[in-house]
């Protein structure tokens, strides 16, 4: 049984999945820390250099070999050289392990869209998050006790996922991008509107676009906007690649890919706005310092903005509607981050998208259920830090050798030029070939440091263990034979 291959029904909703896709927890709750921390206004500079140098330069590769080749990447891999598709399966292996906490991030997020309504989290929010939400200990001691209220949201999320991606592609993803979306769009505008009114609104926006130049001479922090570029756009996730392998004949690649960067950017930094403000207005309020409120991700969107929310006075329209801003971006993103790797189970073992979907959710729900322990915060961090520091750079630089070494290079720079309105030079090639590699390379070796600092025995077993997941589940994958008969072709 092979099943007819998958096409969006239009160029909108293959834009609109794209733009899901990219959206997520990386714009909602990284950039904006990532964006202070790193010189505020001068971040600017190296965050758009990056995004027009390599970001979009790597969002065409995938868009020029998904659409050249019009299969999952496991069988793209073979197809160019039988030896690398274990590539492709540790790709997305690591894909799928990073989206086992993405999911249960959101599933705090859902959490914190139910208690936003009444402001259950009381006055501490942080000791409600950690205790009362989290239950957590800060060690592997609490691997075996179970916290039941996170296990039932994650739970729930991986449903929601399953139901969009197990349904034909129009129906399931394309349908919930061209829902979740213009929603999603809808909430954020008034979200920055109303925030740009509340008192102290201009200590936050002032401070975000306030520059340290100085900072432009730090290469962490050219570093640090590269990084950020790699997960917001979900480069080497092969999200881009099998999405655009759905794509009709006549479509147009550059001009798609431009406005999917601009897009995705531009929620980013409107976004930050709306961030911003709410934390000068916070700041103003409670006399706290700032730099003191500007914290990473977690402790932003779940302790930080609680607490404002409680001296908001529409704190109970204000709160609901940023966590759902969250959740619907972490969901369009979720089913991405799934639909690769789903897409090469089919194609490789002849399963029907229904069955690829509920063994990738089942084995992926099962592994969430780790961060719905006491211990799951702690083993999250370890997750994070190894699987997104370290792993997705192999995966976006093995990509970037394969496609800009290994295969000719110029067949893609044909595909983009017969498929595209805007034509790209010769000067991209360079990019690709020399400059984009060694910036992966210095992020890399960055990731490896940082990944390596943290050495205690729990976190060396757990790097481990994934190591281990990362290398031998490619294997066995790529050994078992295809059930599809026209998957060597
Ligand atoms: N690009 C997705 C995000 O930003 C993975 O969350």
């Amino acid at each position: 049984m092979t099943s007819k291959r998958s096409e969006w029904n239009s160029n909108i909703t293959f834009i609109l999945a794209m733009i899901g896709s990219a959206v997520g927890l990386g714009n909602i709750w990284r950039f904006p820390n990532i964006l202070y921390s790193n010189g505020g206004g001068s971040f600017m500079i190296p965050y758009i250099v990056s995004l027009f140098l390599l970001g979009i330069s790597f969002v065409l590769i995938e868009y020029a070999v998904g659409f050249k080749f019009k299969t999952s990447l496991a069988k793209i891999l073979y197809k160019i050289n039988n030896k690398l598709e274990p590539v492709a399966w540790i790709i997305l292996t690591i894909v799928f392990l990073i989206t086992t906490y993405y999911i249960c991030v959101v599933g705090w997020d859902l959490i914190y869209l139910v208690l936003s309504f009444t402001k259950a989290w009381g006055p501490n929010t942080d000791l409600y998050f950690t205790q009362n939400v989290l239950h957590a200990t800060d060690s592997i001691n609490g691997i075996f006790t179970i916290v039941p209220n996170v296990l039932v949201s994650i739970i729930i999320i991986w449903f929601v996922v399953w139901a969009i991606i197990r349904t034909n592609l129009n129906d399931g993803i394309g349908k919930a991008s061209r829902i979740l979306l213009p929603i999603l769009c809808v909430i954020i505008v008034i979200f920055v509107i109303y925030s740009l009114t509340l008192p102290g609104a201009y200590i936050g926006y002032s401070q975000l676009f306030h520059p340290d130049w100085s900072a432009l001479t730090n290469l962490d922090v050219w570093l640090a906007a590269f990084g950020q570029i790699v997960f917001s756009l979900s480069l080497g996730m092969a999200i881009a690649l099998t999405y655009a392998s759905y794509l009709p004949k006549g479509s147009k690649l550059v001009d798609n890919a431009l406005v999917v960067a601009f897009s995705n950017s531009g929620f980013e930094v409107f976004n930050s706005i709306g961030i911003f403000s709410i934390l000068g207005f916070m700041s103003i309020s409670s006399g706290i310092a700032f730099n003191e409120l500007v914290t990473e991700g977690t402790g932003l969107a779940f302790v930080v903005f609680p607490q404002a929310f409680n001296i908001m006075k529409t704190g109970s329209i204000i709160g609901p509607l940023f966590f759902l801003c969250i959740l619907f971006a972490g969901i369009t993103s979720a089913m991405a981050l799934l639909e690769g790797i789903c897409y090469s189970l089919s194609e490789k073992f002849d399963f029907s998208r229904k069955k690829s979907a509920t063994i990738v959710c089942i084995v992926g729900a099962l592994i969430s259920s780790i961060f719905a322990t006491a211990s799951g915060s702690f083993i999250l961090g370890i997750f994070d830090a190894f699987l997104n520091n370290f792993a997705l750079l192999f995966a976006v630089f093995m990509e970037c050798i394969i496609f800009g070494w290994v295969y000719d290079f110029d067949e893609l720079i044909n595909t983009l030029n017969e498929n595209s309105r805007i034509k790209v030079s010769n000067i991209w090639k360079t990019i690709i070939k020399f400059i984009l590699p060694v910036c992966i390379f210095c992020l890399w070796i960055q990731g490896i440091y940082s990944t390596l600092t943290q050495a205690d025995p729990v976190s060396i077993i757990i790097r481990g263990i994934l190591l281990a997941a990362i290398i031998i589940l490619p294997i066995i994958l790529s050994k078992l034979p295809a059930k599809n008969e026209n998957y060597y072709d």
